[in-house]
C-alpha cells in the first residue's frame, strides 16, 4: 500500500517528473548544451520550491553543477547527496516505442531517457526530502546536494569544484542514488564500481578514397585494417589482448566470490530479459558476476568510415575510426591502462597504416567499505518499507566522481531504486513507478533515522 504522502501527491509528482524528463539534457552532444542548462535550472527552481535556502549554479569549464543546502539544523548530522542531471544520447530513435523525451506511463512503468539514470532517482530523493520536511518546513538533517551535468560524458567540472573547495565534502555520509536493486524486491548497496578508459582509434591508409574496381586488390582499405586491428585486441573467447592488463587485476577475495554464488540468479531469464541475445559471451572460466564486476572489458562502441548511406557506392575508404572503452577493476589505473592500450594498438597496426589513439576520458575503479553505521540505517529503512534489507554487491558500471566524493572521509553509500531491466543507455529506458513510490518512503525514513546519528561534520 502506498503511503498517504504518495497517494495524495502522485499525480502532481508524475507531472513534475515528466516536465524535467522532457528536457533533453544530453551532455555528450554540444547541440544540447542549452537543454542541459535548462535541466539544471529546473532542478534549482525545484530545490527553491522545497525551501532550500542555498541553491547555486556553480559554473566551470563545461556544464554547471547544482549545489544546494537545506535549512541548518544545529547538532544534526550532514548528508551529502550526489547525482547527475545529464543523460546519455537517446539513439537509435526508431527503437523507442514512445519518444525518449516524451515520458509515457505504460503498465506501471514510466518510459523515457533519464527515468532511471539518473533524473528519476534524484527526483525520488527530492520528494523524500519534501515528505521528511512535513510539519517542520525543512528536513530533520543537514542535506547538501551536489548534482552534476557531465557524468555521462567524462566532464570535470565537479572534480575541479571539489578539489578547489574540499570543505564541500565535509559530511557524515555521502548518498549516491544512481544504481539499482540487485533483483526485484531485493535492494542493494555497492562495494565497488568499475573504472573506465574511453578512447578513439583513428586509422588512415590512403590520402583519399579510391575506386574499388581500379584499385581493389592492391590498395589498403582503412576500414578493413581497423576491423582486423580491433579483432586482434580481443579474442573470440573474450580475452583482451593488452599486455599486463590482467596482471594488474586484484582478484576478489575467495569469501566475496563465495558470497556471489549465493545470490539469487536465473541465467536463462538474464539471457532472455536483460541480455536479449542468444548467447552469453566472454571468459567462460569465470562466473557472470566475476566477468561483469571483477574483470576488465574491452568494447567497441561505434565505427565510422566508408560509405554507409542508402544505396551503393564502390569505394575503398582512406580513413576509419572506432570508439572503444575498457572497464577497469581494482588494481588497475586509468593512466596505466591508457598507456597500455595505446601501445597495444600501435603494435597491432600494419606498417601501411597511420594510427592515432586519442584518450577521451577515464576514471579509476572504486571500492567502498559498507560497515559504517549509516548503512545499517539504510538497511532498516528498506526493511521497513519493502520487507528486505540491502544485499552488498559490486557494480559493473562507473561513476567517475565517486572516488573524489570519498576523499573527505565520509562513507559513500551507493544504492538506488532502479531494477536490473531498466535499460540504462538503451532504447525504452524505464523506471517502475512502484520503485519510485517505495523509494520516496524509504529515503524519507532514512533521513529521519540518519537524524539520530552522532554528527561529526561541521555545518557552518
Ligand atoms: N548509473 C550509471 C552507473 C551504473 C551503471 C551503476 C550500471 C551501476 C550499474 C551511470 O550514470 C553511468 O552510466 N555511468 C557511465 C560513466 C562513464 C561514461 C564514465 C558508465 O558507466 O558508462
Ligand atoms: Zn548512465
Amino acid at each position: 500500500m502506498d503511503s498517504e504522502f504518495v497517494s495524495t501527491h502522485r499525480d502532481r509528482m508524475l507531472r513534475e517528473l515528466t516536465e524535467w524528463l522532457a528536457i533533453p539534457s544530453v551532455s555528450a552532444l554540444p547541440s544540447h548544451a542549452a537543454d542541459c542548462r535548462r535541466a539544471a535550472v529546473w532542478l534549482s527552481d525545484e530545490l527553491r520550491r522545497l525551501g532550500f535556502p542555498v541553491v547555486d549554479l556553480v559554473e566551470g569549464d563545461g556544464l554547471p553543477v547544482v549545489w544546494a543546502e537545506s535549512t541548518p539544523v544545529a547538532g544534526a548530522p550532514t548528508l551529502l547527496i550526489y547525482g547527475h542531471y545529464d543523460v546519455q544520447p537517446p539513439d537509435p530513435l526508431e527503437d523507442w516505442t514512445t519518444p525518449p523525451f516524451e515520458p509515457t506511463e505504460r503498465d506501471g512503468k514510466l518510459f523515457g531517457r533519464g527515468t532511471a539514470d539518473d533524473k528519476g532517482q534524484i527526483y525520488c530523493l527530492l520528494k523524500a526530502c519534501e515528505k521528511a520536511s512535513a510539519g517542520r518546513g525543512h528536513p530533520p538533517i543537514n542535506l547538501r546536494l551536489v548534482i552534476e551535468g557531465e557524468e555521462e560524458s567524462g566532464g570535470h567540472v565537479i572534480q575541479n569544484l571539489l578539489h578547489a573547495d574540499p570543505s564541500r565534502l565535509d559530511a557524515d555520509a555521502v548518498l549516491v542514488c544512481d544504481m539499482s536493486y540487485f533483483a526485484p524486491g531485493l535492494p542493494a548497496v555497492y562495494t565497488a564500481l568499475r573504472g573506465m578508459c574511453y578512447a578513439e582509434i583513428h586509422v588512415r591508409t590512403l590520402q583519399r578514397d579510391l575506386h574499388s574496381g581500379t584499385y581493389g586488390g592492391v590498395a589498403p582499405n582503412a576500414l578493413e585494417t581497423l576491423a582486423r586491428m580491433l579483432a586482434e585486441l580481443k579474442t573470440e573467447d573474450g580475452e583482451v589482448r593488452i599486455p599486463k592488463l590482467y596482471k594488474w587485476v586484484e582478484p576478489p577475495a575467495p569469501s566475496e566470490v563465495q558470497a556471489w554464488k549465493k545470490l539469487p540468479f536465473d541465467k536463462k531469464a538474464f539471457l532472455e530479459h536483460e541480455i536479449t541475445g542468444r548467447a552469453i559471451t566472454g571468459l567462460r572460466k569465470f562466473s557472470i558476476f566475476e566477468r561483469t564486476w571483477a574483470l576488465p572489458t574491452f568494447e567497441v562502441h561505434g565505427i565510422r568510415g566508408g560509405f554507409t548511406g542508402d544505396g551503393a557506392k564502390t569505394v575503398i575508404p582512406a580513413t576509419a575510426m572506432a570508439k572503444v572503452s575498457l572497464r577497469l577493476v581494482p588494481g588497475q589505473s586509468f593512466e596505466r591502462v591508457a598507456r597500455a592500450l595505446t601501445r597495444a594498438v600501435e603494435d597491432v597496426a600494419p606498417d601501411w597504416a597511420d594510427v592515432e589513439v586519442r584518450i577521451i576520458h577515464g576514471a579509476d575503479p572504486v571500492q567502498v567499505d559498507v560497515t559504517h553505521p549509516a548503512f545499517a540505517l539504510l538497511d532498516q529503512a528498506f526493511e521497513e518499507r519493502v520487507g528486505k534489507g540491502t544485499v552488498a554487491v559490486r557494480a559493473g558500471g562507473s561513476i567517475p566522481v565517486v572516488l573524489d566524493l570519498g576523499k573527505g572521509g565520509a562513507p559513500v553509500i551507493l544504492t538506488g531504486i532502479g531494477l536490473p531491466d531498466d535499460g540504462l543507455h538503451s532504447p525504452n529506458e524505464k523506471l517502475d513507478l512502484q520503485q519510485l513510490w517505495d523509494g520516496i518512503d524509504v529515503f524519507a525514513r532514512f533521513f529521519e533515522l540518519f537524524a539520530g546519528l552522532q554528527a561529526t561534520a561541521s555545518n557552518d
